[in-house]
C-alpha cells in the first residue's frame, strides 16, 4: 500500500494546528496522555502508559505511515506550534475500500475549548478531500459521552454498539460505532 503523506500544508484553521510528532514533544504527547480520561478511554491495557511506551510510539507511527496504514499527528496550539494539545490520527485505512477510521485525545490541560472538535473536522475534510474515503468510522467507549458528543457535534451518525468488541484492561469492552459520509461533515 501506498505511504500516507503528511498533510502539506500543515492542517490549520487558526486555532489549531495539526503537524508532524517532534522528538521534543515527547515530554509533553507523555503528560497529555498519561492523565486519568486518555488512561481510561484511550489505552486498553491494564499497565498504564510510560514514557518508554510514548517514546516507542514515534517508530511505530511512522512504520504504519509508510505502510499506508495510519497517520497520527500532533494537535498544537497554532499561535505557538511547540505547545501540543493533544493528538489526531486515521488509521485502519483501508485505500481498496475507500474508508478509514478517526481518533483523538486532548490533554486535560487544553479540554473544554473545542480543540478536540477543531482537530475532527481538520482531519475529516482531509480524509474525504485528500484520501478520497467514502466512510469514515469513528469509535469509542460506550460511556464516553465526551468523544461521543465531538462526534456528533462533527456530523458522525451513531450506528450502534458492537458487542464485545475489543480486549480492552483485561477484559472485553463493547464499543459504539459512529460514521460521515461524503458531504456530512459538519463545520460549524
Ligand atoms: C473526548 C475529548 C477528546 C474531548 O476533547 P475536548 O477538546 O475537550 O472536546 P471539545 O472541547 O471539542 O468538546 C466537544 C463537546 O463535548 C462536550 N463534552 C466535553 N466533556 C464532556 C463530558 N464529560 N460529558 C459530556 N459532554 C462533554 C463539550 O461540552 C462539547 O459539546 P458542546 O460544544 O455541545 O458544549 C477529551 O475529553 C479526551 O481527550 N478524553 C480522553 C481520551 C478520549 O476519550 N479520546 C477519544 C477516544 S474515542
Amino acid at each position: 500500500m501506498a505511504a500516507l503523506a503528511f498533510p502539506d500544508p500543515p492542517l490549520t484553521d487558526g486555532v489549531v494546528l495539526l503537524r508532524p510528532w517532534r522528538d521534543d514533544d515527547a515530554a509533553q504527547r507523555y503528560a497529555g496522555f498519561a492523565d486519568e480520561l486518555c488512561q481510561r478511554f484511550s489505552w486498553s491495557r491494564v499497565e498504564p502508559v510510560t514514557e518508554a511506551d510514548v517514546a516507542g510510539a514515534y517508530a511505530r507511527d511512522e512504520r504504519a505511515r509508510l505502510a499506508g496504514e495510519s497517520l497520527n499527528l500532533a494537535v498544537a496550539d497554532a499561535a505557538r506550534p511547540e505547545r501540543v494539545w493533544g493528538a489526531a490520527s486515521v488509521y485502519d485505512v483501508a485505500a481498496a475500500e475507500q474508508r478509514a477510521a478517526v481518533g483523538y485525545w486532548v490533554a486535560p490541560w487544553a479540554r473544554g475549548r473545542g480543540v478536540a472538535t477543531r482537530s475532527l473536522r481538520l482531519l475529516a475534510g482531509w480524509a474525504f478531500d485528500v484520501l478520497a474515503v467514502q466512510r469514515l468510522e469513528l469509535t469509542c467507549g460506550p460511556d464516553n459521552a465526551a468523544s461521543a458528543r465531538v462526534a456528533q457535534r462533527c456530523g458522525f451518525v451513531r450506528e450502534g454498539v458492537l458487542r464485545s468488541h475489543i480486549p480492552f484492561k483485561g477484559a472485553r469492552r463493547d464499543t459504539m460505532i459512529f460514521s460521515l459520509l461524503p458531504g456530512e461533515l459538519l463545520l460549524s
